[in-house]
């Protein structure tokens, strides 16, 4: 099953634009990590897994601690609905929910800080810990490889960037192919990943409030800010007008790549869709969820706003010439130092 399901499959969506889409995308570094924990020794038989996720991550561990018997509880917030925390517990997965009360690191702080609270009563516990582990982005070496041997040379890659396992992993295997490969990162207003003022997110998945150990800033051309409603209404147009059922991260990615593509048709694009539509068909996918929530999906801009600085992306879809850069050069640009 886990073989059969973590690769993407590519998909042409417009002349020069294709897709890398996930059903689960998480399930493959999910089953890379564990399988090196094995390797390694660390991971026994039933040796206890402990991990944060709000998510995907989440859902692919618990299919593969399920298949290999190895107890799992999850740690996440309130991004874990009630269908998904079901998926988890139905694989017997334990999860625990944490809330936001407004400490330092936001509620991924929140998260950490009972993992470790976890970790310091099973000392034998194994943290697969996706934000640091470097198993998050070298299990993707292998989907560079699928795209390589699809499309032959790629010129840009665009994906949302969470933990940063999926973009970085990508781009550092199809660099060894293609130097130049232009990345772009897809990231959301109020996550501090690309050093935008933190605050509240509707749009999860993608973006966070802690700075990852494995989002290498110097890897990304370019980063993109998008609003959660103009990634609903991509990810409605994503289904609408190219048949891909897919999530809002999908979305964000989605229309951040059709743009680019678009500005260089002699470009070949790949962007990355990290999951399917089924876990969002009672928010992002209903019409009334989507106008109780404010949300009015007529229209959206069809070209982001250049910003100089990360802290000038307001709450319109926004774009930083990153240039390859370490985070803290375009950060200390921001105090004149
Ligand atoms: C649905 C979804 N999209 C995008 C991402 C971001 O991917 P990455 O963590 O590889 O940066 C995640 C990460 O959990 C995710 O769950």
């Amino acid at each position: 099953m886990v073989e059969a399901t973590e690769l993407p499959r590519i998909i042409q969506v417009r002349d020069n634009l294709y897709a890398a889409a996930f059903s689960l995308m998480k399930l493959l570094p999910a089953r890379f990590i564990i399988d090196s924990a094995e390797a390694s020794g660390t991971l026994t038989p039933g040796t206890q897994i402990i991990e944060t996720s709000s998510g995907t991550f989440g859902l692919g561990l618990a299919l593969v601690c399920r298949l290999r018997g190895y107890p799992l509880t999850i740690v996440g917030d309130s991004a874990v609905d009630h269908d998904l925390r079901n998926r988890l517990q139905l694989l017997g997965a334990r999860v625990e929910i944490v809330e936001d009360r407004g400490q330092p690191g936001g509620i991924q702080g929140a998260r950490l800080a009972r993992v470790e609270e976890l970790r310091r009563l099973r000392p034998d516990s194994f943290i697969p810990n996706q934000y640091d582990n470097p198993g998050n982005p070298e299990a993707y070496s292998v989907v560079a490889d699928l795209v390589s041997d699809t499309l032959g040379s790629v010129d840009c890659l665009v994906g949302p960037v969470g933990s940063g396992g999926s973009t970085g992993g990508l781009a550092t295997a199809l660099r060894h192919r293609n130097s130049g490969l232009h990345l772009v990162g897809v990231d959301t207003h109020g996550s501090i990943i690309f050093g935008s003022p933190e605050g509240a997110r509707t749009l999860r998945g993608l973006g966070s409030s802690i700075r990852p150990g494995n989002v290498n800033h110097s890897a990304y051309d370019e980063v993109h800010w998008v609003t959660a409603g103009e990634a609903f209404h991509a990810t409605h147009e994503l289904y609408r007008d190219h048949g891909l059922f897919m999530g809002p991260t999908s979305g964000a990615s989605f229309q951040t790549a059709a743009w680019w593509a678009a500005q260089n048709p002699d470009s070949t694009v790949v962007m990355v869709l990290p999951d399917e539509g089924y876990r969002y068909q009672s928010t992002v996918y209903n019409n009334t969820w989507l106008r109780e929530n404010g949300f009015d999906l007529a229209s959206r801009p069809t070209s982001p706003v250049m910003v100089e600085h990360p802290w000038e992306s307001e709450n319109v879809w926004s774009r930083l010439l990153w240039a390859r850069r370490e985070f803290r050069v375009v950060a200390e640009q921001a105090v004149g130092v």
